[in-house]
């Protein structure tokens, strides 16, 4: 039984503003650690090696990655130069999800003209706290504008629990408070909804099997982990009312990103007329793009991700390599689901359609932008 835990956000900025504490997502379910981060070499280590993750999460760690920089630019000849440098590392650390460069880019631009070095520390504390703060508040009102939706398909079978199915961790751990996917069904879930949520293991590194499932059963929310093949077959038996993933890029005209897996969640819910619908704050969009087959950078990791597995054998957290020893593996990390297989987006302004008319109604003052 894996106790209660005592956190309700996975990063925040020490008391003594010199450290960023951020969950060690790498270990959970089984272990709930702490760890320290200092430096950019830190922040980008984390954002790398998926101590943190999830896409409004990677932002938020790389604006605080931009404050550290700041701070740690005091003791270099020419601070400028250092901080630019800094900048475009973080900005590397890895490619999908867009909330990683507008939130650096963001920092940036608070910071360009302050010329003080404490004038400097001052404002990119006070920026990463805006991001972080603002992510959390459109969390929310994700989950507001999900709830009607929840509640909304939930009385077309009244007596019988609404079945969710997600795909990946879209939840607090990805984006602060709240989580994208996992808002509308914490809202349902505390307005009294009888809910109940189907979690993708969501291999390779089974974020769904780790952090979804650990995530709902903290909050006491139904749940039970499927594998990742199981949807179509549950769908097809009338299983799922509906899909709610998260995604870590979007177009302008509402194709989106989200962790592999996903497009053949789709194909399956659009076979089956379960509706599908994507989570995303306005963060999550990348106003330039139009084609997210064609423009979305996929990133691809180390196929020992594929090849080995992590779980807990006797009590100790352990890898395990479960093909044969000499086999290749490729390890593509997010695909992409084109706009005509989702059914909606919700996001902090409510939900539209996921054609380029629709979210513009919703931002229209991205409409000039591309
Ligand atoms: O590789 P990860 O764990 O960073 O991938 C995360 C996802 O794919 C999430 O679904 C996405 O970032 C949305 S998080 C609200």
């Amino acid at each position: 039984m894996i106790p209660k835990t005592i956190y309700t956000r996975p990063i925040w900025l020490d008391s003594d503003h010199q450290t960023l504490k951020v969950i060690d997502q790498r270990l959970l379910p089984h272990t709930v650690s702490v760890l320290n981060l200092k430096t950019a070499d830190d922040v980008i280590m984390a954002i790398r090696d998926m101590v943190v993750r999830g896409a409004p999460l990677i932002g938020v760690t790389a604006a605080y990655g931009v404050y550290l920089s700041v701070m740690n630019s005091k003791t270099q000849d020419n601070p400028e130069n250092y901080l630019k440098q800094e900048c475009s590392r973080i900005k590397s650390s890895r490619p999908t999800a867009v909330n990683l460069v507008w939130a650096v880019d963001r920092m940036l631009e608070r910071l360009s003209g302050i010329k003080t070095l404490l004038g400097r520390i001052e404002a990119a504390r006070q920026e990463a706290e805006i991001i972080t703060e603002t992510e959390v508040e459109n969390c929310r009102r994700i989950g507001i504008h999900g709830l009607s939706l929840l509640q909304r398909i939930a009385d077309e079978k009244p007596g019988k629990p609404l079945q969710v199915l997600t795909h990946c961790n879209a939840g607090w751990l990805a984006c602060v408070e709240h989580g994208t996917a996992t808002a509308p069904i914490y809202a349902a879930f505390e307005a009294g909804m009888d809910i109940h949520v189907w979690v993708d293991e969501t291999r390779p590194l089974n974020q769904g099997a780790r952090l979804t499932a650990w995530e709902l059963g903290q909050r006491g929310v139904s749940h039970t982990v499927i594998t990742d093949n199981a949807g179509g077959h549950l769908m097809q038996h009338g299983l799922v009312d509906m899909v709610i993933v998260g995604s870590d890029r979007a177009t302008r005209t509402g194709d989106i990103a989200n962790k592999i897996g996903t497009y053949l969640k789709a194909l399956a819910a659009r076979d089956n007329n379960v509706p599908f619908y994507v989570a995303l704050p306005s963060s999550t969009f990348d106003w330039n793009l139009t084609n997210g087959l064609l423009d979305i950078p996929i990133e691809v990791r180390n196929p020992d991700e594929v090849r080995y597995v992590q779980g807990l054998a006797n009590n100790t957290l352990s890898r395990i390599l479960i093909s044969p020893e000499d086999s290749p593996a490729a390890n593509y990390a997010f695909d992409v689901t084109p706009a005509r297989l989702i059914t909606g987006l919700i996001t902090e302004r409510g939900i539209c359609r996921s054609d380029e008319a629709d979210i513009l109604r919703l931002f229209p003052e991205h409409s000039q932008s591309q």
